[in-house]
């Protein structure tokens, strides 16, 4: 653990700072709600009856937080799209985000052009490559990211504009109050959870420590932090390079409940890690009690972690947030570099190759 608390030897891992990107990300989060006042919205918004995003990965997970957010307060249904074909509901009607960060992502590109065929009103969020290129040609409203981010650690940029547009055009509640207290709260977090805060008082520090050598599993609850635990589930895959899980209450309780009966030794090597919040669900919270009683004795550890904040979207990126540093922490206990994902680079050029 003391490699966490000793600057210098994190920089020797870390050669690409994640960890300061991670640090920096309330500073992230205020320059993007800045940036999307700006935005200059080019058509007549009026007649949207439903929300498509479309987008993959690090930049796919703003689907899932803003379903979670928007539908929440509105009627307005969302639909994530993390594939290459558009649902059949997906038409003129319909507002959709066209999110990838380096703009080149095929599987966006392909549900995009379909997007475009319907004559579905779209934004794009990019930071260059054939989307912003596309949005040009077709005089899209888009939105310019910075660029020289990985596409998971630029969340604030591709997340919050969506959310900051549904406000301007008056299809959400109005987020100011949501979006001062999320901010509030994450300067604090950073603070916090920063390196500078030794081992035994940093939380996230601890955590990455408990997970190191483990397989984590996290659970979130539907409709709450669901987003957040695919979002600790992606981050532990993509910084932290270990196998991760993740899954939702109540759903889990009908199946893979079941699953952790058998195999009790190797699963002892497998921690559970539970994101709660004080307003869940009444029968899930008795729910998450019962499983953890249910559990605890099959898996090598069971971690409570809870959300802060009032507003749905403090609360969410609050508990995203804490797995964000967890998984740049475990990282360097790994001794791996958070930046690099040989793999997906790898991966997309053999595609291109074929
Ligand atoms: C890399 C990352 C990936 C990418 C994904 C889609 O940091 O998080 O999951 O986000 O491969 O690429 P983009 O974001 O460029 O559309």
């Amino acid at each position: 653990m003391e490699i966490l608390d000793d600057f210098g030897r994190i920089e020797k891992i870390d050669k690409s700072g994640m960890l300061r990107v991670v640090e920096a990300f309330p500073k992230q989060c205020s320059d993007a709600v800045s940036l999307a006042k700006h935005i200059r919205l080019k058509e007549d918004y009026g007649g949207v009856t439903r929300l498509a995003v479309l987008g993959m990965g690090g930049s796919g997970i703003g689907a899932d937080l803003l379903k979670t957010v928007v539908e929440s307060q509105s009627e307005l249904p969302v639909t994530a799209v993390k594939g290459y074909d558009l649902p059949r509901h997906v038409r003129s009607d319909t507002l959709v985000f066209a999110v990838s960060y380096s703009g080149d992502t095929e599987e966006t590109l392909s549900a995009f052009t379909q997007a475009l065929d319907r004559g579905a009103r779209i934004i794009a969020i990019t930071s260059g490559g054939s989307l912003h290129k596309q949005a040009l040609e077709h005089g899209l409203a888009f939105v310019e990211v910075p660029a020289g981010y990985q596409p998971r650690a630029a969340l604030g940029f591709l997340f919050l504009p969506m959310l900051m547009v549904l406000d301007r055009l008056g299809l959400i509640d109005p987020q100011k109050d949501a979006i001062l207290e999320t901010l509030t709260i994450l300067q604090a977090l950073s603070e916090r959870y920063s390196w500078k805060q030794p081992s035994e008082d940093n939380l996230a520090k601890r955590v990455a420590g408990e997970l190191l050598g483990k397989v984590p599993v996290i659970y979130g609850s539907d409709g709450l932090t669901a987003p957040a635990a695919l979002r600790w589930k992606c981050q532990l895959n993509e910084n932290s390079k270990v196998p991760a899980f993740w899954s939702v209450f109540p759903e889990l309780n009908h199946n893979e409940i079941v699953g952790w009966e058998l195999l009790k030794d190797f699963t002892q090597d497998f921690s559970l890690v539970l994101l709660r919040d004080r307003e869940e669900h009444s029968r899930v919270a008795r729910r998450m009690d019962i499983t953890r009683e249910l559990v605890s004795a099959h898996v090598g550890k069971v971690h409570e972690l809870w959300c802060e904040g009032n507003y749905r979207l403090a609360k969410i990126l609050s508990i995203l947030y804490l797995g964000d540093f967890v998984s740049v922490y475990l990282a360097l206990l790994n001794k791996v570099d958070p930046t690099p994902v040989e793999r997906i680079s790898l991966l997309k050029k053999r595609l291109a190759e074929s």
